[in-house]
């Protein structure tokens, strides 16, 4: 994948921030777009066994709340079809420029993507409330601070009998390497604090039940995906999984030695243990338990 292609007078690919962009606090540099790419492939068979949960199909109106670059969005536009719409919301210019230069060159009208913080989204979208049939939202209510109003908003611009469905995180310190190891429970100690210094909670899942019940809301369906992602010295016997805690620690290990909160001797330990699983044929990683939330707009 190409990723750095100019456009709306930016480079939406650089590695490096662009203060102006607003950014989360994986960052929106190309790592982190190559990173959701990869991501979404490992996941897109949870997201489409949600979406017909959530009864998303042709025609249906679709609101994505931190859609990223769009590759969850793309997949629901081949699910509502030419008669449906998806609408983006991510507060990354960056992101936001990628989805919407992707739908013009794929010709998907049905695709738009506005830039903006979803604790805003009735202000960002104006005289849409109540016409959306469903809300999508993976791996965002972990990141913000004020998922109340996130939600109130959601709940606002959908129609009654529409549904939100999440892909989120609880108990996100349980991700281990088996058999345990002293570098990797430092690293995920270090990337939940970061997050929680951010204003985001790795545990939101737990959290959302109430939330929703206070904006008039109730889950119709809760799952969890608990996986584990095996390695092997022959790249080709590889559990395919096992990409998304490699690509994880490789992308942000780096990140939380400049925050700070890991040295670069804690890191170096880490890909090398990381490196070691790789190619174990006994040890293995188990990922972060992923909630799947089905919840319905009375
Ligand atoms: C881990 S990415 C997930 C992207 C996409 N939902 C997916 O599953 O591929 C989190 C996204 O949330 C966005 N985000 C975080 N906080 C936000 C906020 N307050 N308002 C809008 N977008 C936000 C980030 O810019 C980023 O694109």
């Amino acid at each position: 994948m190409s990723t750095t292609p100019k456009q709306f007078g930016q480079t939406v690919g650089d590695s490096k921030a662009n203060a102006a962009d607003n950014e989360y606090v994986l960052g929106t540099g190309a790592d982190e777009l190559a990173r959701l790419g990869l991501q979404h492939r490992l996941w897109a068979d949870a997201a489409h066994a949600a979406w017909k949960i959530g009864r998303i199909g042709p025609g249906a109106r679709v609101l994505d709340v931190g859609c990223g670059p769009g590759y969850a969005a793309f997949d629901l536009a081949s699910l509502v079809g030419p008669q449906g719409e998806v609408v983006g919301v991510d507060e990354s210019s960056r992101f936001v420029g990628w989805m919407n230069h992707q739908a013009a060159v794929r010709g998907l009208g049905q695709v738009r993507a506005v830039v903006g913080d979803v604790h805003g989204l009735g202000a960002l979208l104006p005289g849409r409330a109540a016409t959306f049939d469903a809300a999508y939202a993976r791996w965002v209510l972990c990141f913000v601070s004020r998922p109340a109003e996130v939600l109130r908003g959601v709940a606002d611009l959908l129609k009654p009998g529409g549904r939100l469905i999440v892909h989120d995180y609880f108990n996100y310190t349980a991700m281990t390497m088996a058999p345990r190891c002293r570098s990797h429970d430092r690293a995920v100690a270090a990337t939940a604090a970061s997050w929680r210094e951010r204003g985001g909670d790795p545990d939101i899942v737990g959290r959302l039940g109430r939330l929703l019940a206070e904006c008039g809301m109730s889950i119709d369906h809760l799952h969890v995906h608990q996986r584990v992602a095996r390695g092997h010295p022959d790249l080709s016997k590889r559990d395919p999984m096992f990409a998304w805690p490699d690509t994880w620690w490789r992308t942000y290990a780096p990140k939380l030695v400049e925050m700070g909160k890991l040295s670069r001797a804690d890191c170096d330990e880490l890909i090398a243990d990381l490196e070691r699983i790789g190619s174990s044929t006994t040890d293995f990683v188990m990922v972060p338990p992923v909630f799947e939330v089905v919840a319905v707009k009375a």
